[in-house]
């Protein structure tokens, strides 16, 4: 709820101040007399250090070299409205997260702030703390009258203390926090919001367990929606039944989803971002599902498997599906250490050229289709990139700059995807109509390691065989 005082009740006795809203109904003094009284007391207890404690430490440390003398603000964000009284639910800032090592229990509203300092021996440093709403003494009002932030209301919030003690940084109540002229403030402040973006390309060993987790529950949750394919069938809008099926696993495993869940079915699958996921699933046709489980400390996955519906593809889809993972698996062949990021989508399109200029759909050769500069036909069927960052964003590392990013080198501890795609829209007159209305994406998560490219979403069936082996066992007879 995103009104500071709740519309039910309001703070004053019933002889104060005049009722301006429709709804709130004054409480009467009764209630004022005893509702601060005859609770036990709350043992502040001091909770371990979180593993993830010195990582973020360590963060924290290479922002405050790459600013020496700079006072840094990095706010958390706040409650965003929905509708009427009903909030978004609250996820910290990514940088916020990264840099403290909060996730999903991130405290609205918070401000890690870095102050200049010179170390004993000259050298520039900050102080840092992080500013954040104490929880109210229950004698005051915004205990039991504030519906965004009471704990009577939305209940327990963590103390400084707790805090302080969980991820191993000072703590101080938010009231204290005021903003000076010079801070550079995330967001705002270009310089900060690229660093901490660079910051992130390269995982740590905490987040990369933390990747290998998303990876995992997201696993789950796809061979879920394999198991359900009957039921998902059997539903009108059977796409919104991959979503809950999704949904359930990663609430249950996971903070959420780390994006909306893609479900598309049929000719929708050739919509990228097809979220609507208000069709029918039905059999005979392919479900694209592109999905990823966010895990409590905000790292999330971003997989896509393409399923035959009654479990086994038709030659047509069969030939497009194979022709997506040998782009895949040129991607993974070219992905090493110091090659460039960009040489991961041009093996990928060197590969969906040739296949599409091979079955005749495009106007020129597939050398032609190739040229930087007056190419690029075939990206017609393939119209999005080959690779992105992964990690606390499903696009990591956004604000990062393009040398870093597309022109930038391979690294280990990089995670990005690898994910080409075909797509043939139902109504695209320049192929013939057998491929009209399929589209197939493949997606696995990649590590990148001093010895090559490790794929995290290994496990999950991949290839056209494994992906019909994967229905026949979880749903035998799911289309039939
Ligand atoms: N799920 C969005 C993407 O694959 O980039
Ligand atoms: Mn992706
Ligand atoms: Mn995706």
């Amino acid at each position: 709820m995103s009104t500071s005082e709740s519309d039910t009740i309001a703070t004053e006795a019933t002889t104060q101040a005049p009722q301006t809203s429709n709804r709130k109904q004054p409480f009467p003094q009764g209630f004022l007399d005893t509702i601060s009284t005859g609770w036990a007391d709350r043992p502040d207890l001091a909770p371990p250090t979180r593993a993830q404690a010195p990582y973020a430490a360590a963060r924290r440390a290479a922002l405050s070299r790459a600013f020496p003398g700079d006072r840094l603000v990095v706010p958390a964000g706040g409650y965003k409205q929905r509708s009427n009284d009903t909030d978004y639910p609250f996820r910290a800032h990514s940088a916020l997260a990264h840099l403290t090592g909060w996730g999903a229990d991130a405290v609205p509203d918070s401000v890690l702030v870095f102050d200049p300092r010179e170390d004993a021996d000259g050298e520039p440093g900050h102080d840092v703390t992080l500013y954040l709403r104490e929880r109210a003494d229950r004698t005051t009002p915004e205990f039991y009258g504030d519906a965004t932030i009471g704990e009577f209301w939305i209940g327990p919030r963590p103390s400084l203390a707790g805090v302080a003690a969980e991820l191993g940084i000072p703590t101080a109540h938010i009231d204290g926090f005021a903003g000076a002229d010079g801070d550079r403030v995330l967001d705002d402040d270009t310089d900060l919001t690229r660093t901490v973006s660079e910051l992130r390309l390269v995982k740590d060993e905490y987040e990369i367990a933390q990747m290998r987790l998303a990876v995992e529950v997201t696993g789950r949750g796809f061979d879920d929606i394999v198991a359900d394919l009957p039921r998902i069938i059997a539903t009108p809008r059977g796409e919104r039944a991959v979503e809950g099926v999704f949904h359930h696993r990663a609430r249950t495993e996971g903070n959420g989803e780390g994006y909306d869940t893609i479900a598309a079915s049929g000719p929708h699958a050739c919509y990228l971002h097809w979220t609507r996921n208000d069709g029918a699933v039905v059999p005979g046709d392919l479900i694209l599902v592109d999905a990823g489980v966010e895990v409590d400390s905000l790292y999330t996955a971003d997989i896509t498997r393409t399923l035959p519906v009654s479990g086994t593809f038709t030659p047509i889809q069969r030939t497009i599906y194979e022709t997506v993972r040998e782009a895949a698996d040129a991607a993974f062949a070219a992905a090493r250490p110091g090659v460039t990021f960009r040489s991961i989508h041009e093996a990928a399109m060197g590969v969906i050229a040739q296949r599409v200029a091979d079955w005749g759909l495009l106007p020129v050769t597939a050398a032609e289709a190739l040229d930087a500069e007056r190419g690029g036909q075939h990206r017609r069927y393939m119209v999005h990139g080959t690779s992105h960052h992964l990690g606390i964003d499903v696009h990591d590392c956004a604000q990062a700059r393009r040398e870093m990013y597309y022109d930038g080198i391979l690294e280990p501890g990089m995670v990005f995807t690898i994910e080409p795609g075909l797509y043939f829209q139902i109504d695209d007159l320049t192929v013939p109509e057998e491929y009209r209305g399929i589209g197939v994406r493949i997606e696995d998560d990649v590590l990148m390691t001093a010895d090559g490219p490790v794929n995290l979403s290994a496990d999950i069936p991949r290839t056209a065989d494994e992906v019909e082996a994967w229905i026949a066992r979880l749903s035998p007879g799911a289309g039939a």
